[in-house]
């Protein structure tokens, strides 16, 4: 830092003067030119949003088919979902009488706002794809395993935190889209009486009622249960997501960078960068944690640093070509498509059919049989059965996508296998109806426990348990277990979004709805 010592007063002052964007500059930034291994490691370790990193990054994280960017691309479009969410909050009244109005002006009148709400709609329809498509690859590559069991599980906290933030977007603007899907998860929230009555009959405590109040501040759909999305929406959630997101990260360190086999050769690492100086690499012999001083183990301990280079610049670089990519992505669709905004919401002029978000709408054609089966019972056995994966499953992180042949075939063989099952299902019902059909005074539990989707469940539990004997390895049942997952919600979806038509019955395509 330059000093003037010297001189006094007015002198003094003059030359600090003259001394200003020197001084501001090595106040900001303490390392000098980002061109020698321990400059590069300060540049990181000294900057509180990258000191995140470890300043040394193996090559195989690097790798483009390993992580995809996806997890990146999800952070990077939380962030841009929270920047365009406080812009749309200045102008958002959230009451029923004025959130529509105040919707149309954001997309009509406020300058720069339809921008911005496009901007905010297409970034959290990706986020939620992205954070899907990351949590299936984590599947894939084992990375799941040990050490990373709570990682994991945080990881699951992020999904639903990441469907719970859609879901109360998708509701605020009143119009008639969010209006009806508000509908849907009202009837959801009350539909532990569904099995209360089929059981106890009139004497059945209200429990549903109670959770439906609860969730909507009311009896009816109006002011009281908006504030609760919007509070929900713009406070609880992201502040929680940022809490979780923080955790996700800072475990990432603890348990010693991200996943990776054992057995990389410098074949695997083709394409990836180098380190690219030529003096000798800041490598520590040994490293030293304060774990070392209590009982216990630390899983950094004992791993190498070889095939590491200086996380600055090649994994920014690599962290800058996602966001630039999921940024583009954004904008463009921004630009070419405007976010939808129906009707105002109306509550005597039901939906017909009124569908859900894309990513629920997979639940609502198990919600059509029963929505304490499709819209609690399911989802919840869904969600234990992922939150078990690493505990079920003990082997230690593969870090490689499918790796080996049996993996592949095992993903290939029950892809199939699960396609054949919900295709065959959905074709059976659309032929045949479901029980209700056929007996029409049939006790609605019956419904609950038996409907395509827990027949589905089932059946995908039985291949699961299938693969294991067979193979006897419990890394191939949970490959099964994920591909049976993923056709279920891709072929639920894509059907309820194409096929499924007014009173949700099957249409082959909408262009065949009746006129109404
Ligand atoms: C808001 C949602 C999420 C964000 C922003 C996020 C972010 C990230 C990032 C940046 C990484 C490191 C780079 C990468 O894998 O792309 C990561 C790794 C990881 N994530 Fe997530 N994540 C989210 C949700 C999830 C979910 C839903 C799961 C699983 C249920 C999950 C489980 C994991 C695990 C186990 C790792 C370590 C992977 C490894 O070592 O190979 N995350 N996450």
């Amino acid at each position: 830092m330059a000093e003037n010592t010297e001189k006094k007063g007015l002198g003094a002052l003059l030359g600090n003067l003259i001394a200003l964007p020197r001084n501001i500059k090595d106040a900001t930034v303490r390392h000098g030119r980002l061109n020698t291994s321990r400059a590069r490691s300060q540049g990181v370790f000294g900057n509180v949003f990258l000191h995140i990193h470890s300043v040394r990054t193996h090559r195989w994280s690097l790798r483009k088919t390993f992580t995809f960017g996806l997890g990146i691309a999800s952070a990077a479009l939380f962030a841009i979902l929270t920047v365009t969410g406080l812009l749309l909050m200045v102008y958002f009244k959230p009451t029923a009488a004025a959130a529509y109005d105040s919707v149309k002006d954001i997309h009509y009148v406020v300058p720069g706002g339809r921008i911005i709400r496009n901007i905010h709609r297409w970034s959290a329809h990706l986020m939620v794809a992205t954070v899907l498509l990351h949590m299936f690859r984590v599947v894939l590559t084992g990375s799941y395993r040990r050490p990373r069991e709570f990682n994991w599980v945080i990881g699951l906290v992020l999904l639903v935190l990441t469907l719970a933030l859609a879901f109360t977007g998708y509701c605020l603007p009143w119009d008639q889209l969010g209006y009806w899907a508000i509908t849907i998860g009202a009837n959801i929230a009350a539909s532990p009486d569904e099995v209360l009555n089929a059981v106890a009959g009139a004497d059945a405590p209200d429990v549903g009622g109670l959770m439906k109040r609860a969730m909507l501040g009311s009896r009816f759909i109006g002011s009281e249960g908006l504030l609760r999305f919007y509070v929900l929406h713009c406070i609880v959630l992201p502040l929680a997501m940022m809490v979780f997101l923080a955790v996700h990260f800072w475990r990432i360190r603890k348990d010693g960078g991200m996943s990776r086999p054992d057995d990389i050769d410098e074949q695997d690492l083709a394409g990836t960068p180098k380190e690219d100086l030529a003096e000798e690499a800041f490598r520590p012999e040994k490293t030293y944690g304060l774990m070392a001083l209590v009982k216990g183990s630390s899983p950094v301990v004992g791993r190498s640093p070889e095939r590491t280079i200086q996380s600055w610049p090649h994994l920014f670089y690599y962290e800058m070509a996602v966001v630039m990519t999921v940024l583009l992505a954004v904008l463009l669709a921004a630009v070419l498509f405007d976010a939808p905004i129906s009707e105002i919401a109306n509550p005597s002029v039901p939906e017909n059919p009124a569908k859900a978000p894309w990513y629920f709408l997979g639940l609502q054609e198990c919600v059509s049989y029963s929505a304490f089966s499709g819209g609690i019972l399911l989802p919840t056995i869904a969600m234990i059965g992922l939150a078990l994966l690493p505990f079920v499953d003990r082997g230690s992180s593969s870090g490689r996508l499918l790796g080996g042949k049996s993996e592949r075939k095992t993903f290939i063989v029950s892809l199939a296998i699960a396609m054949a099952a919900v295709v065959g299902m959905l074709a059976f019902t659309v032929t045949f109806g479901w029980m209700r059909n056929w007996w029409p005074d049939i006790n609605q539990l019956w419904i609950v426990l038996i409907n395509p989707g827990t027949v589905l469940a089932a059946f995908f539990t039985l291949y699961t348990l299938a693969v294991l004997v067979t193979t006897k390895s419990i890394r191939l049942a949970v490959i099964g277990y994920i591909a049976c997952f993923i056709i279920g919600y891709v072929v639920l979806t894509y059907f309820g979004y194409v096929h499924r038509g007014p009173n949700w019955d099957f249409y082959w395509w909408p262009s065949q709805w009746p006129l109404h």
